[in-house]
């Protein structure tokens, strides 16, 4: 190979670069350009969409069922699941037949009154009331009760039912904190009034 035609050869390679790099500037120009054009009907189509959304609502667990169907399946039924449910029929296991159960001198009554189950204990004044059960808390091995306050608390009662079989010591009132002086009928520890130990 002569020596003029190894220069030609590098001109040539050398130009062939710059016109490589020139069409890649003008690529990366008409690019931008179209990013910048198309980025501003996407941006403002965004800005109405999220504008025009509703509000985050509770949707239910069905709406999840559709594509979670296995996650809904092991759910259904278990101690998560049934952790806290409205007071009927299907869900209070405790005996609300006119059982009695004293504690630290208070005599409290679980009855049934119009379809709602109740328990009569000692209020805040230390006279007896009678307290509509609105929630169940908790199925095995005990079940607590929650009691709608007018101030908007969810209270849990200090008494709660023992659900397991009776030749295993359940079936039967038993009050969170034996030993614990009177008044704690209505318990609240350093959580407030969450039913949980802390
Ligand atoms: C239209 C179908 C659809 C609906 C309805 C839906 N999901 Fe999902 N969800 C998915 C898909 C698909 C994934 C998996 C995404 C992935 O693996 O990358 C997912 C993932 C999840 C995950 C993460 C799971 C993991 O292992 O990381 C959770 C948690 C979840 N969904 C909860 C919910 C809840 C709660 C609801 C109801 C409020 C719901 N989903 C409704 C389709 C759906």
């Amino acid at each position: 190979m002569d020596e003029g035609h190894g220069k030609s050869v590098l001109i040539a390679a050398a130009s062939k670069r710059r016109t490589i790099g020139l069409i890649v500037a003008v690529l990366t120009v008409a690019a931008g350009g179209w990013w910048w054009q198309a980025g501003r009907p996407w941006a403002a189509w965004l800005a109405g969409a999220a504008a025009s959304a509703p509000p985050a609502s509770y949707v239910g667990r069905q709406q999840c069922a559709e594509c979670h169907e296995k996650a809904e399946q092991a759910w259904r039924g278990s101690h998560h699941d049934l952790a806290m449910q409205p007071a009927t029929n299907a869900t209070v296991a405790g005996d609300f037949n006119n059982a009695r159960f004293t504690y630290a001198g208070v005599t409290s009554t679980f009855f049934r009154r119009g379809g709602k189950f109740v328990v009569r204990t000692d209020g805040p004044d230390g006279t007896l009331h009678d307290y509509d059960i609105a929630y169940t808390f908790g199925v095995a091995p005990l079940q607590q009760y929650l009691v709608d306050f007018p101030d908007g608390r969810k209270q849990v009662l200090g008494i709660a039912w023992d659900s397991r079989p009776k030749q295993e010591g359940g079936q039967r009132w038993f009050h969170l904190y034996p030993g614990a002086a009177s008044g704690t009928t209505w318990p609240r520890g350093v959580c407030g009034s969450m039913p949980i130990s802390c």
